[in-house]
């Protein structure tokens, strides 16, 4: 076993880090404040090939594995969560789809100008009925003259409602009862889920107004309603009736990037914390020097280095092919509620000034909680963890 970094995950490292620090850092807290989309530090990141790390340079990715990507949503997260979550979206849930499932025709038309970043791909599962019970899609899609007419909404989407959002990837149910006003039972035998491309611009599909959020401002986070939106034929991601079993393998990737974004979060928390308190002096020494400090540290960078191997790990796992939904499921539950402590302490030892948003810490808290909640809340990553250990 080893636990060196290879040269080049040491270089993207590096890379991010730098870029982080020198290009997301400076404008985060007025992204923030103002909730504006970064932009330019998509286009930026697009330039640095990091919005399809890890995907083939065939397809116009970066080339890199699993683990290269979650190093590098890491760096990102320690610095700014709302950018990290935008390229976490856009990556694995975004554009994963269509580079597992995709015929070659739909890879040619949108891998490339998703990996440059000159599109944002998104990622439409949750509904206002499915979130944890995923599986209860009341979106539908039937076949009329050749194209598919989807009815139905969507909610807590990321990336869908930017300048520069070019496509969605939903699920939809095609089975035969879902054309009835009721869609049909849940657990029903019959129902069939399958998942489709759909275009920024067509039709019949809308997108909501962002919703007004604790943390992760500057991220684009909306609602999208379906309404008679037609699209052609072969737009289907996949065979017909595999959406449900794809979407749940396309979510074990994304717990890897989401779990890195815990790393990076209580990374970020800790290098402030460690900061301050060097500097804040009370009761003629810096606080750093007192045990009570001292002990917070201490546990957080302990329980980090926890967290972080465990992350690794998974992506190692899947990197060689192997199964890795239950260390991504792990992995995620550890790190989510790691970065939601790691921000409170960091928060409770910058005392008075944690609590002002001058310091980032504040933004730090907010944008933690999520963590425990997006992309399967802990209690669906409990689910999958027993389900493993055949509980
Ligand atoms: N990969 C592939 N297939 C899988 C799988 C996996 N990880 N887990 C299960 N399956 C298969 C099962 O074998 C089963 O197949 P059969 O029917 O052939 O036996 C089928 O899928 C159904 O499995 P389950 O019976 O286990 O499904 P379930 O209904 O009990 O639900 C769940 C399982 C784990 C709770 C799932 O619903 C889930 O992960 N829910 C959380 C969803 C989630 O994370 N939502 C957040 C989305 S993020 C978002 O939308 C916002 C954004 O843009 C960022």
């Amino acid at each position: 076993m080893d636990f060196d970094l290879s040269p080049d995950h040491e270089l993207i490292r590096r890379t991010v880090r730098d870029f982080a620090k020198q290009r997301v850092a400076p404008v985060a807290e007025e992204l923030d404040r103002t909730k504006s989309f970064p932009y330019e530090l998509v286009r930026e990141l697009g330039e640095l090939n990091l919005m399809g790390i890890p995907f083939p340079e065939e397809v116009g990715g970066g080339g890199g594995d699993t683990l290269a990507y979650a190093i590098a949503i890491e760096e990102l997260t320690r610095i700014d969560s709302s950018v990290a979550i935008t390229v976490c979206a856009h990556t694995s849930l975004g554009t994963q789809p269509i580079y597992l499932y995709g015929s070659d025709e739909q890879r040619e038309r949108w891998l490339p100008r998703l990996c440059s970043g000159e599109i944002l791909g998104a990622f439409g599962l949750t509904e206002p009925e499915a979130g944890s019970d995923a599986g209860n899609t009341r979106t539908r899609a039937r076949l009329d003259d050749g194209e598919w007419v989807i009815d139905g909404a969507k909610q807590f989407i990321t990336n869908a409602g930017t300048d520069i959002s070019g496509v969605v990837c939903i699920t939809a149910r095609t089975d035969a009862g879902s054309s009835c006003a009721n869609g049909g039972g849940v657990g029903d035998a019959d129902m069939e889920v399958s998942n489709f491309i759909v275009p920024t611009g067509t039709a019949g599909y809308e997108v909501g107004e962002p919703y007004r959020k604790m943390g992760w401002n500057a991220s684009d986070t909306r609602p999208l309603t379906f309404a008679g939106a037609r699209i052609p034929e072969d737009n289907l991601l996949g065979p017909r009736g595999a959406g449900f079993k794809q979407f749940l393998h396309v979510l074990d990737i994304g717990r890897i990037g989401v779990a890195a974004m815990g790393v990076g979060l209580a990374q970020g928390a800790l290098d402030q914390a460690l900061a301050y308190a060097k500097q804040r002096r009370a009761f003629g020494q810096p606080i750093s020097r007192f045990q009570a400090i001292q002990m917070k540290l201490a546990d957080i960078s302990t329980e980090l280095e926890a967290a972080r191997l465990l992350t690794y790990k998974a992506a190692l796992l899947k990197d060689a092919g192997r199964s890795f939904t239950l260390a991504a499921a792990q992995a995620k539950l550890k790190t989510g509620r790691l970065a939601v402590r790691a921000a409170e302490e960091a928060v409770q030892i910058h005392g008075g000034y944690g609590y002002i948003e001058e310091y980032p810490i504040c933004r730090f808290y907010r944008d933690a909680k999520i963590l425990t909640i997006g992309e399967g809340t802990d209690e669906v990553q409990q689910m999958v963890i027993a389900r493993a250990l055949g509980a």
